[in-house]
């Protein structure tokens, strides 16, 4: 390898990483909808006027430097002041106008349009964030479920966001910006994913110890599928089946889960925790951190602050049995 190669090419690395992590999950660049789309759009107008001035500044430093070594060995003298006045008011001042000019224009055009409402019979969800959970409402159809949230594909939806506590903002970076969940307060963004899919959520503004691990996921579906997910979650949960779901039942209402938990059709009704009516349907538990499976929820019951530190949910001390049962009955919540 050339010596220059030796040098620059470490230089070089932090770009190769960042055109890795182009693709995937919580990636603005990835758009899954026009709103993120139009985003990414402007992000990539910013990088290239960015990337124009950028080479052009450090090309006229370079000749800069050479014309001024060429200069010295021949006579010293300098730009003559006309010269060098045109440089200064064209490069330094009529230039950067244009752009930074052009640049505010564009950027007010994009974030008008992206609030601007594109109907006005849309699904409206609201979400609430909680240290360190989203409780999900869907006001219109009667559902409430927690750090999942599933939308209709190829169509809008309006996202009102509030807190039951401190400040945090709702992102999902592959559909739209981030916005602030504020006290008091209700802001409003439209989402819209063109096709089926799942996108990861986060927490964007600092909310305590777990806000790193304040997650959620967007699953969009087709139509009908959306539909039948709809009707299944306005169902309360149903009565237990067996004698060991029964006694899953009576563990939960025995121990700390009433206190905070709501499971519709029995008597658990806190608005504290999230809402467990349809549980077992979810597919992560712990706010998006941990895949919702039985060795992943047992350990969560007895320990969750081993997990998630300083998030509000207590351990418990159940036995084997109790717990088997409690997992059982958790399951059968769909
Ligand atoms: Cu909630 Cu950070």
């Amino acid at each position: 390898m050339p010596r220059w190669g030796a040098r620059w090419l470490p230089a070089l690395w932090p770009a190769l990483l960042a055109a890795a992590g182009c693709e995937g999950p919580q990636n603005a660049l990835d758009t899954g909808g026009p709103y993120a789309a139009r985003i990414a759009e402007l992000w990539w107008v910013m990088l290239f006027l960015g990337t124009v001035v950028f080479l052009a500044t450090m090309g006229l430093l370079f000749y800069g430097l050479i014309a001024a070594r060429r200069r010295s060995e021949r006579d010293a003298g300098e730009l003559p002041p006309a010269h060098a006045r045109r440089l200064v008011v064209w490069g330094g001042v009529v230039v950067p106008i244009f752009i930074v000019a052009f640049l505010l224009v564009y950027s007010v055009v994009v974030g008008r349009a992206l609030r601007e409402a594109p109907t006005t019979d849309a699904l409206v969800i609201d979400v609430i964030g909680h240290q360190f959970w989203w409780e999900v409402h869907y006001p219109h159809l009667d559902v409430i479920t927690a750090n999942e949230i599933h939308i209709p594909a190829g169509e809008p939806v309006l996202v009102r966001v509030t807190t039951a506590d401190v400040i945090h903002s709702f992102w999902v970076p592959n559909l739209h910006g981030k916005i602030d969940m504020i006290p008091g307060r209700t802001n409003s963004l439209w989402i819209h994913a063109d096709e089926p899919g799942t996108f990861r959520g986060q927490c964007a503004e600092f909310c305590g110890t777990q806000h790193a691990l304040m997650a959620f996921h967007v699953i969009a579906q087709a139509p009908e599928e959306f539909e039948e997910w709809v009707a299944g979650q306005r169902e309360p949960a149903p009565p237990p089946a067996d004698p060991v779901l029964q006694r899953g039942l009576e563990v939960f209402h025995g121990s700390a889960c009433v206190y905070c938990h709501t499971v519709r059709g029995t008597n658990a009704s806190s608005p504290l925790g999230p809402d467990l009516t349809h549980f077992g349907s979810r597919r992560t538990i712990g706010s998006g951190i941990l895949p919702n499976t039985p060795g992943n929820l047992a350990g969560w019951l007895i320990d969750p602050q081993a997990i998630k530190p300083g998030n509000k949910m207590p351990p418990t001390n159940l036995s084997g049995g109790d717990l088997q049962a409690l997992l059982a009955y958790l399951y059968s919540l769909q």
